[in-house]
């Protein structure tokens, strides 16, 4: 049987065939639904269930748990992850609008500077062609080409500025950009790269008390996002939380503490779960530190970015807490 399911916002409406995804089918009907991962685990495919109800089953219709992207509390709230979700009557949905930003653009970019912070993390600095104007948000990510038909993707860990943007590049043992190429890269060389991607960004329209959790180079947007917000008086109070192993990964340890000058009510908690004898800071999940320093998260509008567990964790933990889930943001590094 075939359900009809119709984009609220458009009146758009796709068939999903027996067995078939949301996502699989919208794709196949040309409607763009934001998409990255394709399993379940990254959270962009993110709709919202305004009529009908879905299930998680295999294609042979094996009824599956809740993908690790989604989880209870949400599904509670009435959204789904259309990559997973089998429609089990019509559905109406609602996507997120798309960003105001640029489409993905396929382009040259010059490297500026290439600094390693730690010997897992480096600086990777690029420059933009002149002549082609860019759009892009904070929080957003490009991808870089391979030259294998293969690519990697960075979120830019700078704000839009015209010219130049930085990335939080971590090494991946063995990986072919990550601990390969970028050995070997100077400044003045190219880069192919396809820039902007992602909807993962600040909703300026949701003020509230932000709560921003990050691990390891998920930092690098929500940097992104904060220097957006730097100077500017209707910023919110920001709690950032940085979840690292130890203190010697905390390669922006001493400019994250600047930021209090720029930021209205800027707190930041580093969080570390292997930390020294001599580390005096909090230990431990970050996860675990926000619920200990915040016993209500009713109000805040929460920013989540870095591995799978932290955010699937931080997501069941803090609804318990009263967060709402129209209230999170959450960008997965999968
Ligand atoms: Fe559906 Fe990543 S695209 S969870």
């Amino acid at each position: 049987m075939n359900h009809r399911v119709v984009w609220l916002e458009t009146g758009q409406s796709f068939e999903v065939a027996a067995g078939e995804a949301v996502l699989e089918a919208a794709l196949r009907g040309e409607i763009a639904l934001p998409h990255e991962c394709q399993f379940g685990g990254c959270g962009t495919c993110r709709i919202k269930l305004v009529e009908g109800a879905v299930g998680y089953t295999s294609e042979d219709g094996e009824a599956g748990e809740l993908p690790m992207g989604l989880s209870p509390e949400e599904a509670e709230a009435g959204f789904a992850l259309a990559c997973q979700a089998r429609p089990s009557s019509d559905l109406v949905i609602s996507v997120a609008p798309p960003l105001a930003c640029s489409s993905p653009t396929l382009l040259s970019a010059t490297v500026e500077g290439v600094q390693a912070l730690t010997p897992d993390v480096t600086h990777l600095r690029l420059r933009l062609p002149e002549d082609v104007e860019l759009v892009y948000r904070p929080g957003q990510y490009m991808n870089v080409q391979l030259g294998d038909g293969r690519h990697r993707s960075f979120s830019m860990a700078s704000r839009p500025n015209g010219g130049t943007v930085d990335f939080h590049v971590r090494r991946i043992p063995g990986g072919t950009f990550t601990e390969q190429q970028i050995a070997t890269l100077r400044a003045g060389q190219t880069l192919d790269v396809e820039i902007p991607h992602g909807n993962f960004c600040f909703h300026a329209e949701d003020y509230r008390p932000l709560v921003m959790v990050a691990t390891g180079t998920g930092l690098a947007p929500i940097k992104s996002m904060l220097e957006a917000l730097m100077d500017d008086e209707d910023c919110p109070p920001v709690s950032l939380y940085w979840g690292m192993r130890t203190e010697a990964d905390l390669y922006l340890h001493d400019e994250i503490q600047t930021w209090a000058d720029r930021l209205y009510e800027f707190q930041y908690v580093p969080v570390l779960s292997r930390a020294s004898d001599s580390w005096t800071g909090r230990r431990g999940y970050v996860q675990d530190a926000v619920l200990a320093d915040l016993p209500d998260l009713s109000e805040h509008a929460i920013y989540l970015c870095g591995s799978p567990t932290m955010i699937a964790d931080a997501k069941v933990a803090f609804a318990a807490r009263g967060a709402s889930m129209d209230h999170l943001y959450a960008d997965s590094f999968v």
